[in-house]
């Protein structure tokens, strides 16, 4: 999409990541507090999507002691899905994890979530393990993708 501009995120964008958040997970949201934990964390990397200077999605991920990196949310308003932003956010982090050596990502997800699962394995995930109840009545899918580093073939 020629109008999506990705910038990482800053601590100002706390207040406006929670609301998106809330919308994205009405049931499972992550509280401000883990939020801006998240955000702060040393390892953290977190880009937002802005389209006419709204923000409209953010991933966050995190570079885990073992160099696994960690996707913790991914989300796109509504209004401005099936535009390909899910993925140029998901393709950044991937990148930017990439660059600092991380050569596995990993993330769960609920099952059913279908727009979710197909974006994942549309850009190559593969479930690896099953968290059962991970999301209180419903089970976590864990999936997984080895990332190439910069300049691999
Ligand atoms: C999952 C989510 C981030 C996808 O964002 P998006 O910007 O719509 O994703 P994209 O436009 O990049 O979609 C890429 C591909 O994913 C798949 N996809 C996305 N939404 C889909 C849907 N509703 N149904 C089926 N496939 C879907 C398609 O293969 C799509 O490619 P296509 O549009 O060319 O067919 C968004 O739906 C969302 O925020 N959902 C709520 C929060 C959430 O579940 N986040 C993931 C948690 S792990």
């Amino acid at each position: 999409m020629k109008d999506v501009v990705l910038r990482s995120a800053r601590e100002e964008d706390l207040e406006e990541l929670y609301l998106i958040e809330r919308v994205c997970f009405p049931k499972h949201y992550f509280s401000k507090y883990f939020l801006r934990i998240l955000l702060e964390y040393p390892s953290s990397l977190a880009f937002v999507a802005v389209v006419s200077d709204r923000t409209v999605g953010f991933v966050v991920g995190v570079i885990e002691e073992e160099g696994e990196g960690r996707i913790y949310t991914l989300d796109v308003l509504p209004d401005f899905r099936r535009r390909g932003i899910g993925g140029m956010l998901l393709e950044k982090l991937e990148e930017e994890f990439a660059k600092r050596g991380v050569v596995k990502c990993r993330l769960e997800v609920m099952e059913g979530n279908v727009p979710a699962l197909q974006l994942y394995s549309k850009k190559g995930y593969r479930q690896v393990g099953v968290i059962k109840g991970y999301y209180g009545d419903r089970n976590g899918l864990v999936m997984e993708k080895a990332l190439k580093l910069p300049g691999s073939l």
